[in-house]
């Protein structure tokens, strides 16, 4: 009889101190949708490199208040921009590591688990816009947010996020003929294509991440770089460069990239939600897109620090003809059904 009284005691003690570490566990919110409840929120990690008055900046901090709005605060978006939480050179290991569950990187950056990727760095393979944006919305992008490679490394692609085309910045002199580019250094942002592009005009280039390109053009570990005008703008490189060629030679885009085991761990009511909530946010970022590198073309244009040039359409030609060595080089990688798909959208 003792010896039942005293098993009894201890598994009532056993259980009581379960109860209690398992509260623990749960206190304040979570990360994980599985252990989501009322006060509890799912919290979504949300990191990116750029400003928070930038293009992207501005589109996820409106995706994290519609989806407190949509969701009535059961989910959160933690927004953490300015590469204050992770850079380019460490933020995709955290998502795939579950570290962060949401990142919008330009998808050039993404050549780390599929080259295709640097689709968007082909040498004027894009004519405008309207091309761009039909190419998020076709068959062809689907293919590169639903790919296998993806999926391998727990990682879903969920919308194409804008910026706009790519333009040459410079502090030594204008840049208008391929000749020009000759013996400069440029910052690249990642990937063998942008090299090739660089090399191809006979300039070298270096990879660096972005919340380090401001300090490396001021102390001139690189004379140029090539960005849209918004980033040039809200990352002031105004301040450090001299020359702006508006080329149009590239594009830089978004994607949105989420962690598979944690997107698929939310509540489905809550996910529905805030797929809801991530529709009328690309909505609202393509709009961002087109006016804010408008207003900021205006701000460089404005700066009076920057001589801005434009090409003629010989000079335009000039530098298709001088960047086809990047076609040579690497249609096959890129693969041609991608660069053809892309071409046919026109
Ligand atoms: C860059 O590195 O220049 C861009 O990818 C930054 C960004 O996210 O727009």
């Amino acid at each position: 009889m003792k010896k039942f009284l005293l098993v009894s005691i201890i598994s009532l003690l056993a259980i009581f101190a379960a109860a209690c570490s398992g509260d623990k566990a749960n206190e304040g919110s979570t990360g994980s949708g599985e252990k989501a409840s009322d006060d509890k929120p799912v919290i979504i990690k949300f990191s990116h490199v750029t400003s928070i008055d930038s293009v992207k900046g501005q589109a996820a901090d409106h995706f994290a208040k519609l989806v407190e709005e949509k969701t009535g605060g059961k989910a959160k978006v933690e927004v953490y921009p300015s590469s204050q939480l992770y850079g380019d050179n460490d933020e995709l290991d955290a998502l795939v590591s579950g570290n962060v569950h949401m990142i919008a990187p330009s998808v050039t950056k993404m050549v780390k688990l599929d080259p295709r990727w640097q689709y968007v760095d082909m040498p004027f393979l894009f004519n405008d816009q309207e091309h761009a944006r039909k190419f998020f919305e076709s068959d062809v992008a689907q293919t590169l947010l639903n790919s296998d490679k993806l999926a391998a490394n727990d990682i879903m692609g969920l919308a194409f996020w804008e910026n706009g085309f790519k333009h040459f910045t410079n502090n030594k002199h204008a840049l208008k003929n391929p000749e020009d580019f000759k013996g400069l250094k440029f910052r690249a942002q990642a990937g063998k294509v942008l090299e090739a592009q660089f090399q191809a005009l006979g300039a070298g280039s270096a990879t660096i991440a972005f919340g380090e390109t401001y300090a490396a053009l001021q102390q001139g570990t690189v004379d140029g770089q090539e960005n849209t005008y918004n980033n040039i703008d809200t990352q002031k490189y105004q301040e450090v460069q001299k020359y702006m060629t508006l080329s149009e030679h590239g594009r830089l885009d978004y994607a949105i990239f989420v962690n598979k085991p944690f997107w698929e761990s939310m509540p489905e009511d809550i996910r529905t939600q805030v797929e809801e909530a991530l529709k009328e946010a690309t909505e609202l970022e393509w709009q961002l897109a087109s006016d804010e590198n408008a207003a900021s073309l205006d701000n460089i244009k404005n700066s009076g620090k920057v001589e801005v040039l434009e090409l003629t359409a010989e000079e335009r030609q000039a530098l298709i003809d001088a960047l086809q060595p990047v076609y040579d080089e690497f249609t096959e990688t890129i693969t041609p059904e991608l660069i053809d798909g892309i071409r046919g959208l026109q």
